[in-house]
């Protein structure tokens, strides 16, 4: 399923996330994809407030720590930026299967998450953003599941 949304500020989209968090139940993977700059911090913070984990304010680009751990809400979301990582080698040191177990499922963001390689299996949600000009920007979300380990029926 691919919906489509238009936002015209920050706020709008920060709006967008919360309302997004409505519809998911861990365990869900979400990547976040679009260009520097494109919103993807902005929706992760609508995301993780609607998610009860975090106050917005709290939730920030995680550029230099890798890895954000947002732990008020009823299970963990984690928020990942994966900007500064070369290539799926790098990113597989991470360890970013460790936050996904059966026993605790959690909510991954991650940004840059076209940096993946294989997804972790599982279902997951591709949220694409681009700069439309001026404050627009749009976001198309499609909703998949990744069968195994090798992030065959991408
Ligand atoms: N409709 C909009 N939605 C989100 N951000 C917007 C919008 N219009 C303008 N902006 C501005 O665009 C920037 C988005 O920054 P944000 O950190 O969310 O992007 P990002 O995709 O996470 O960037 P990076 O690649 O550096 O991590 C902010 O400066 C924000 O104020
Ligand atoms: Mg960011």
């Amino acid at each position: 399923m691919k919906k489509e949304f238009i936002t015209a500020s920050d706020d709008q989209t920060i709006d967008l996330g919360r309302e997004l968090a409505r519809e998911m139940r861990p365990p869900l993977l979400i990547l976040l994809i679009g260009d520097l700059g494109a919103g993807k911090t902005t929706l992760a913070k609508g995301i993780a407030a609607g998610l009860q984990a975090a106050r917005e304010e709290d939730v920030t680009s995680p550029s230099f720590t890798l890895v954000h751990e947002y732990r008020q809400g009823p299970f963990p979301v984690y928020h990942v930026d994966l900007y500064r990582l070369e290539d799926a080698r790098e990113v597989a040191t991470l360890g970013l299967e460790d936050l996904w177990s059966d026993e605790r499922p959690a909510i991954i963001l991650i940004e840059w998450g076209e940096k993946l390689g294989p997804p972790l299996p599982g279902p997951r949600w591709d949220i694409r953003i681009e700069d439309l000009g001026d404050d627009r920007r749009k976001f198309t979300v499609e909703e998949r599941i990744t069968t195994d380990e090798h992030g065959l029926n991408r």
